[in-house]
């Protein structure tokens, strides 16, 4: 994080030193969320995704390949945490959004927005015709 610091009659900008704690990936095969999805449709949406989400995913040509890169993007978020999928930690609380270039972004909600307050998260996705990837890195 750039961080301005003003220091008598100077404006000194620094980068705030912190550590990596954590990085984690995950890969998803396209086919395997295209059957997912024709079987599940709805349910599968709703219990993975946010409204925001969907939104997001429903309005693109390709659903399955948005899709793929939020459910790969929230397993890597578990992953770079060393947490896994159980007890108040739910999908919901991952949240993916994109600014106005597109680039994605995290946004946790309840417990996790708590514990992870004052750390940064860093994510990257990627899509080919057959595979999807998401890469995160937590820095705190
Ligand atoms: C970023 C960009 C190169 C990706 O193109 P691509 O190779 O076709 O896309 P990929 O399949 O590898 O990746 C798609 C993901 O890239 C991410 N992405 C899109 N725009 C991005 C951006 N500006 N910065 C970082 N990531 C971006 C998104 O997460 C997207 O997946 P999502 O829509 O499901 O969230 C392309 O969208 C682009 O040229 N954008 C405009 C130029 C730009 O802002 N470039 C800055 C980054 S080099």
């Amino acid at each position: 994080m750039l961080k301005q610091v003003q220091q008598d009659d100077f404006i000194i900008i620094k980068r705030e030193v912190k550590m990596i704690i954590g990085i984690g990936v995950d890969v998803v095969e396209f086919q395997r969320m295209k059957t997912l999805l024709e079987k599940w449709n709805d349910i599968f949406l709703n219990k993975i995704l946010t409204q925001k989400e969907i939104e997001y995913c429903v309005a693109k040509k390709n659903i399955v390949q948005h899709v793929a890169a939020r459910f790969a993007a929230k397993e890597a978020v578990a992953k770079a945490l060393s947490i896994g999928w159980s007890g108040s930690f739910r999908w919901k609380d991952v949240e993916i959004t994109n600014d106005d270039s597109g680039k994605p972004s995290v946004v946790l909600h309840q417990e996790l927005q708590k514990i992870l307050s004052s750390k940064n998260i860093f994510l990257s996705l990627s899509h080919s015709e057959s595979t999807i990837v998401a890469f995160v890195v937590i820095e705190g």
